[in-house]
C-alpha cells in the first residue's frame, strides 16, 4: 500500500516536474525569440517606470506625453494606475506598440486596498500568521480586480526606532517574528501562484537596512556592521525571497557609504548571488537619481550606470535610464548583459502573470465590482483588526464593559473620527463614511436601549486649546465610566514622518488627567502608528488598550473589545519607550560588561541615571481579560548534540473567567559565545486558545540549527556550550530552564 502510494507520489511530482521544465522551456523560448526583436531603447524601455499621478510620494515625469512614450514602448510599468477601466485604457494603447510587451501595473497596496485592513505593524501585534496572510489575500483580490499586478509590500524592515514614521509598515524589531510574518505576507499576495488572476507579485522592501537610518530621521544614512546585517536586518528579506517574493525594491539608505540602489554588494552579491533571487529589483522612487545627491554619483548618468550595474533592474521615476542607458550600454559602460538579464527578469514576470497570453486580464469591470463591496472582506477586516489589539493595562477589573453600564462617556478627538481608522498608506474612497464605523457608532450599535453614551471632543488631535476640556470633564461626572480616545493623527506616522518627539500629541495627555480627576473609572484608547510616549497614563490610569490604525472595521472591532465580545490577545511587535532618548530601546540587545541589575540601579551600569532600566512595556507583551499561568519548563534533555532534539514544554492554565488566547513564547540565550550574544532571542511562538478553568500543554522543539549565528567572520554556525531556555507570554515575565550544546 505504502509503496503504491509512493509510486503514485513520485509519478505525480515528477508529472509536475516535467509540467514546470516544459512551462520553463516554451517560456524561454518566448523571451528568447521576443528579445532578439527588440531594439536597446526598447529594451531599455521595459526597465523603466513611471507614475501616473494618482498617489505620488516624490517628484514625478511631467514632461513628454506618456502615452506615446508607451506606444513606443519606453515605458514598461506604471504606478499609480488603478481601476479597470483606466489599466484597460493604457493596456490598450501599450498594445498599439510595435512589440506589443504589455504594461505592468504597480501599486502601493500595503494594508488592504478597497477594504482597509490595520496597519502592518498593528497585523504583527496579532502574532497570528493565519490572519496576516489572510490580509493580504484579501488586499490581492481586490487590487488585481482593480488591474493591478503587482504590489510594493510587504515592507520587512526591521524596526527598532519608533521615531522613524515608517515602522508602522514593517512587522516591529524581531527579525524572528519579522520573517514569518513576511512569508505569510507574500503568500498572502501571491496566492495560490502567478497565472491566476487574483495572485499579484509582491514586492519585499526596502533593501535594505533603511530600518536603521540614523536617528530614525527617514531618507537618513544607516551604518551598520556586517553581522549585525546579517542577523538582525537580513533575516526577514531572506526569508521572502526564499517564500518566492517575485520582486525587491531596494531603498533610500546608504549603507556604510553606499546608496542601497548602487550596491552591488546588496543587490548583486546577497540577493541575486548568495539567495539566487530569480525575479527583478525596481529602485525606490526616484532613488536612482537620489545618488547625485547622495554624492556617489556625478550626474543621471552616471547614477544610470551605477544601479544598473548594481543590479537594479528597474528605475521607478528617475528617468536615468530612459534617458542615459542607451548611451551607456553602446559606450560600453554597461554591458547588453546586463540590461538582458534585467530585461529577461522582468519580461519574465509579465509572462508568469499570463499577460502576453491575455494582457487585460487583470482589468475586468465585472470583477472589480463584485469585489468592491465583497461582505466577507468586511467582517475578516473586523476580525483581523480585533486580534491586533493589545490590552496594556486593566486593573479592577475596568475591562471588559459591561452591557447594562447606565451612562458612558466618550470623550477625546477621535470618537466621532472615521477616514483616520484607515491610517497611512490607504485609499479613501467616497463611500468611506458608509462603510467605516466611527468609534461612536460601533459603540451605539453594540449598547442596548438602557445605556446612555455622552460625549465631548475634549480638544483636537494637534492644537493647544484646552476650551473643551469643561465639558469633557462635565461627561465624565455625569457617567459611570469614561473611554478617552486619543492618538496620532493618520499621517503622523508613515513615509517622511519621523517625529523627535514622540508623545501624545497637543494637549491630550492633559485632557486624560482632566478627565481623571474626577475620579471616574477612565479607559485609554490610544491610535499611532508607532509606540508612543505617555508615562503619566500609564501609570494613573486604570484601563489602556492600544488600538494602532485598525482599517475599515476598526472601530467595530474596538467596541468588540470593549464590552468582551472578543477578548483581547495582541502582544506588542516592538518594545514601547519610557522616553525618547532611552531610543533605541529593544529586547534581544547584548548584555554589556556593565549591566544594571535592578530598575534604578545606576551605580556605574549601563544606564541613564534619569530614567528608570527597563522600558514603559516590552516586546511580546500584552494582557488579556483572563489570566494565564505558565507552569515550570519541562525539558526532554539537559543536553544535545547536533542532530537531536530538544523538546522545552508547558502547560499554560487559564485561571481567570474568560476564554482566551495567549501567544507562547519562546526565547533563548546562548550564554557564551566567540562573538557576544543577545540576552534573549525570540526562536518560537504558538498563539493558542484556553478556555476559562482549562489548561494546554505546549510544546517547542529546538536543534542546534536553532542556535545557529553568524560569528565575525560571517559564518552561520552554532558552538557547543551552556543555553538558557525562557517560555512566557512576554519578553520579560518568563519561565527559565538551562541546557547545554554538545560536540
Ligand atoms: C516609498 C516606497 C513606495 C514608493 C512608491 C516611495 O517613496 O519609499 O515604499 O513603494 O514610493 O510609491
Amino acid at each position: 500500500m505504502k509503496r503504491v502510494a509512493l509510486l503514485l507520489c513520485f509519478s505525480f511530482s515528477s508529472a509536475v516536474l516535467f509540467a514546470q521544465v516544459t512551462n520553463e522551456v516554451k517560456m524561454n523560448r518566448f523571451l528568447d525569440s521576443l528579445i532578439r526583436l527588440m531594439t536597446l531603447e526598447e529594451k531599455i524601455g521595459q526597465m523603466n517606470q513611471y507614475s501616473s499621478d494618482f498617489a505620488v510620494t516624490g517628484p514625478i515625469t511631467k514632461d513628454g506625453d506618456k502615452q506615446t512614450q508607451v506606444r513606443k514602448g519606453m515605458i514598461g510599468s506604471y504606478l499609480n494606475v488603478t481601476g479597470a477601466e483606466r489599466t484597460r485604457s493604457l493596456q490598450e494603447i501599450a498594445m498599439q506598440s510595435r512589440l506589443k510587451i504589455p504594461l505592468l501595473f504597480g501599486q502601493d497596496v500595503i494594508h488592504g486596498y478597497r477594504t482597509i485592513f490595520p496597519l502592518p505593524l498593528a497585523e504583527a501585534a496579532s502574532w497570528d500568521l493565519e490572519a496576516i496572510e489572510l490580509s493580504a489575500r484579501i488586499a490581492a483580490i481586490e487590487a488585481s480586480a482593480a488591474g493591478i499586478h503587482w504590489t510594493f509590500a510587504p515592507m520587512v524592515d526591521i524596526g527598532r526606532d519608533p521615531r522613524w514614521g515608517r515602522v508602522m509598515e514593517g512587522a516591529g524589531e524581531d527579525p524572528y517574528l519579522g520573517s514569518l510574518i513576511a512569508k505569510a505576507r507574500v503568500n498572502g499576495f501571491q496566492g495560490k501562484g502567478f497565472g491566476n488572476t487574483d495572485a499579484v507579485l509582491a514586492c519585499v522592501k526596502h533593501f535594505a537596512a533603511y530600518g536603521a537610518a540614523v536617528g530614525g530621521r527617514d531618507y537618513n544614512s544607516v551604518d551598520m556592521s556586517p553581522r549585525m546585517l546579517y542577523e538582525t536586518y537580513l533575516p526577514p528579506f531572506k526569508a521572502a525571497a526564499e517564500a518566492g517574493a517575485a520582486t525587491f525594491m531596494n531603498s533610500f539608505n546608504d549603507l556604510n557609504g553606499i546608496p542601497a540602489t548602487g550596491s552591488r554588494f546588496l543587490q548583486r552579491d546577497i540577493l541575486k548571488g548568495q539567495w539566487k533571487f530569480k525575479g527583478f529589483v525596481v529602485s525606490d522612487w526616484g532613488s536612482v537619481g537620489e545618488m547625485v545627491n547622495h554624492g556617489y554619483a556625478k550626474d543621471n548618468y552616471e547614477a544610470a550606470m551605477l544601479a544598473a550595474n548594481a543590479g537594479s533592474d528597474m528605475d521607478m521615476e528617475s528617468r536615468a535610464y530612459v534617458q542615459h542607458l542607451p548611451r551607456l550600454v553602446r559606450e560600453g559602460k554597461v554591458k547588453m548583459s546586463v540590461v538582458d538579464d534585467a530585461l529577461r527578469r522582468i519580461l519574465r514576470k509579465k509572462y508568469e502573470l499570463g499577460l502576453f497570453a491575455d494582457p487585460y486580464k487583470f482589468s475586468n469591470v465585472q470583477r472589480e465590482k463584485e469585489q468592491w463591496n465583497n461582505p466577507q472582506h468586511l467582517a475578516a477586516s473586523k476580525e483581523v483588526a480585533a486580534k491586533s489589539i493589545v490590552l496594556l493595562k486593566n486593573e479592577q477589573q475596568t475591562l471588559p464593559l459591561s452591557k447594562q453600564t447606565k451612562k458612558i462617556a466618550l470623550v477625546g478627538p477621535l470618537v466621532k473620527a472615521i477616514k483616520e481608522h484607515l491610517g497611512f498608506w490607504s485609499y479613501d474612497w467616497d463611500d468611506d463614511s458608509a462603510r467605516v464605523p466611527s468609534l461612536y457608532q460601533s459603540i451605539q450599535n453594540k449598547i442596548g436601549n438602557n445605556t446612555q453614551l455622552l460625549y465631548a471632543k475634549g480638544c483636537e488631535l494637534t492644537d493647544s486649546s484646552r476650551s473643551g476640556f469643561a465639558a469633557a470633564v462635565d461627561a465624565a461626572n455625569q457617567s459611570d465610566v469614561v473611554v478617552i480616545y486619543v492618538g496620532e493623527t493618520r499621517n503622523m506616522s508613515g513615509e517622511a514622518k519621523s517625529r523627535s518627539n514622540i508623545h501624545l500629541p497637543g494637549v491630550q495627555e492633559e485632557l486624560i488627567k482632566a478627565v481623571a480627576a474626577t475620579g471616574k473609572p477612565v479607559i485609554v484608547l490610544i491610535a499611532a502608528g508607532r509606540p508612543l510616549v505617555f508615562n503619566w497614563t500609564a501609570e494613573h490610569v486604570p484601563a489602556i488598550l492600544y488600538t494602532w490604525w485598525l482599517g475599515t472595521k476598526g472601530a467595530d472591532a474596538i467596541a468588540d473589545v470593549l464590552f468582551g465580545d472578543y477578548n483581547p490577545s495582541g502582544k506588542l511587535p516592538m518594545t514601547f519607550p519610557r522616553s525618547e532618548g532611552q531610543i533605541p530601546v529593544y529586547y534581544n540587545h547584548y548584555n554589556t560588561g556593565r549591566p544594571a541589575k535592578t530598575e534604578t540601579d545606576f551605580n556605574y551600569v549601563s544606564a541613564y541615571t534619569d530614567l528608570r532600566n527597563s522600558p514603559q512595556y516590552p516586546f511580546g507583551f500584552g494582557l488579556s481579560y483572563t489570566k494565564f499561568q505558565y507552569s515550570d519548563i519541562q525539558l526532554n534533555k539537559l543536553a544535545i548534540k547536533p542532530g537531536e532534539t530538544l523538546t522545552a514544554t508547558v502547560t499554560v492554565t487559564n485561571n481567570g473567567n474568560y476564554d482566551g488566547e495567549e501567544v507562547v513564547q519562546l526565547y533563548i540565550r546562548d550564554v557564551t559565545g566567540s562573538v557576544v550574544r543577545p540576552v534573549k532571542e525570540l526562536k518560537g511562538f504558538k498563539k493558542i486558545k484556553i478556555n476559562k478553568g482549562e489548561s494546554k500543554q505546549v510544546q517547542f522543539t529546538l536543534t542546534a540549527n536553532d542556535l545557529r549565528f553568524y560569528n565575525e567572520r560571517l559564518q552561520y554556525i552554532y558552538e557547543p556550550g551552556e543555553f538558557r531556555l525562557f517560555i512566557g507570554g512576554n519578553s520579560r515575565d518568563l519561565q527559565e530552564a538551562k541546557f547545554e550544546l554538545k560536540k
